[in-house]
């Protein structure tokens, strides 16, 4: 057994998403959450700036003793996911956005992929398009923007329905069947999502899959925990309005 917690990263309060998912699958591991909302988004900076902000959020988990770190950003997996396994002995595990299952099943040949423009630009995604979609059309869209309205408390109406029908409205024409929401925080406005698109649209995401993926690499490693009252601790360095907006009042948040 190993009580030390399980660190979760995002620029903001995307990776809640992927919280979730873990909280729900695995009911007796300590979490904490690192919100480095100071810095989002993380979508519009370069490889770099992604890689530098990434090492500072994991090394600031390690130090508060993390068994396990994941990425729950698609931007940093994308772009750093082999650089922080090789930087650390722990294990990593990321998120990408659900391309695998969209070109498997879909049958229009059209998928939708809606991302950040750090994903879509990553070679990570490229490799990940070329090996699985190259009988099929992907329309890919950068959702420039979301992000910000997202951490602003905008989840819903007029205003993130009309950039949102921006993006979807080329996938839309091009006749997608499924839809791959390739940014953590893009589940958080599935009702908006869910408004524009036809009903014929499946939305993919990665929560899950990354759920799972913890849980067979905590039992592979060693590090299942068994915590009678699982402890859940919310961190974040750019105020904790995000937070508070998503989260229950029973949840700690601390701003650091
Ligand atoms: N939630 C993130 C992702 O999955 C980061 C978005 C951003 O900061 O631009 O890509």
């Amino acid at each position: 057994m190993n009580n030390a917690p399980i660190g979760i990263f995002d620029s903001g309060i995307g990776g809640i998403t992927i919280f979730k998912s873990i909280q729900k699958l695995l009911p007796k591991e300590n979490i904490i959450y690192f919100s480095d909302n100071l810095n989002s988004p993380y979508g519009n900076k370069n490889k770099k700036e992604i890689q530098i902000l990434s090492l500072k959020n994991s090394e600031w988990l390690l130090n508060k003793g993390c068994k396990i770190i994941v990425v729950a950003c698609n931007t940093a997996t994308t772009n750093c996911i082999s650089m922080l396994r090789k930087s650390f002995k722990t294990p990593f595990i990321g998120v990408e956005p659900a391309i695998k299952p969209a070109a498997t099943n879909t049958r229009t040949g059209n998928i939708g992929v809606l991302a950040t423009k750090g994903t879509l630009n990553s070679n990570l995604f490229e490799i990940t398009s070329n090996d699985y979609c190259s009988k099929i059309n992907i329309i890919e869209k950068n959702g420039d923007g979301l992000v910000d309205m997202i951490e602003n408390g905008i989840l819903n109406g007029t205003e993130i329905e009309k950039l949102l029908l921006k993006f979807l409205s080329p996938m839309i024409k091009s006749n997608i069947d499924h839809l791959v929401l390739g940014c953590t925080h893009y589940p958080l406005i599935n009702d908006s999502i869910e408004k524009i698109l036809p009903n014929n649209v499946k939305i993919l995401e990665s929560g899950e899959a990354v759920a799972k993926q913890t849980k067979k690499i905590i039992i592979d490693k060693n590090l299942v925990g068994n915590n009678k009252n699982p402890t859940y601790n919310f961190y974040c360095n750019g105020g904790d309005n995000s937070l508070k907006k998503i989260l229950t009042n029973n949840f700690k948040i601390n701003t650091i």
